[in-house]
């Protein structure tokens, strides 16, 4: 394993770690014991990226430096959910990282980093696992049910299954780490309706 492999895990590992979740323990596990085996594709270097560098260099949680040192091993645009988001899938962009298809195998378990441009917002939806989101960089105006506030670098944040969610980054974008657990099927992931989106369907 390269170093710069072992350098994107341990940054990976430091939200779940923050988190007291079992599930968020055992995603670290995993992680740790199979590491990221195709994680050394050459990634293209976009808008978004340049972006993301940025919003990571002036970030002040502890896994920044270690994902700005690893960035160019995250296989940035790989987004399960395309089919479910369509157009809207333009303003964000996912890297999947653990899950039934890869790259770290994982069965129940899925993780990934997500990004969405300033400014953006991105409506109301839900799905049937259990979802944790750790903001590493920049900030939103977060929903989670009922819960609508200021989420700032640093935030985690709780989704149980089935419970809608909608961010509206800051201007500077926003930058997260997230797992599921539970059941992490993707068919349940469904768009709901709310005053900010023009369902098309
Ligand atoms: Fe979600």
């Amino acid at each position: 394993m390269t170093e710069a492999v072992q350098t994107l895990i341990d940054a990976l590992c430091l939200p779940l770690l923050a988190e007291t979740r079992v599930e968020a323990a055992r995603t670290a596990l995993v992680l740790q014991e199979m590491g990221p085996q195709q994680l050394c594709i050459p990634q293209p270097q976009t808008a978004d990226h340049l972006a993301m560098r940025s919003l990571l260099a002036q970030s002040c949680h502890p896994a920044a430096s270690g994902l700005l040192a690893a960035f160019d091993l995250i296989p940035w645009g790989i987004n399960p959910v395309a089919a479910q988001v369509g157009d809207r899938g333009s303003m964000y962009v996912v890297a999947t990282l653990m899950g039934p298809e890869g790259p770290v195998p994982c069965a129940d378990l899925r993780m990934g980093l997500y990004y969405q441009r300033p400014n953006t917002y991105y409506g109301l939806h839900n799905h049937d696992a259990d979802e944790t989101y750790t903001i590493l960089a920049g900030s939103a105006i977060w929903t989670a049910g009922e819960d609508t506030q200021l989420r700032e670098t640093g935030a985690q944040i709780h989704h149980p299954s089935l419970m809608p969610h909608a961010f509206r980054a800051g201007p500077e974008g926003l930058l997260t780490f997230w797992r599921w657990s539970g059941d992490v099927n993707l068919h349940s992931y469904t768009m709901l309706g709310d005053p900010e989106v023009v369902l098309t369907a």
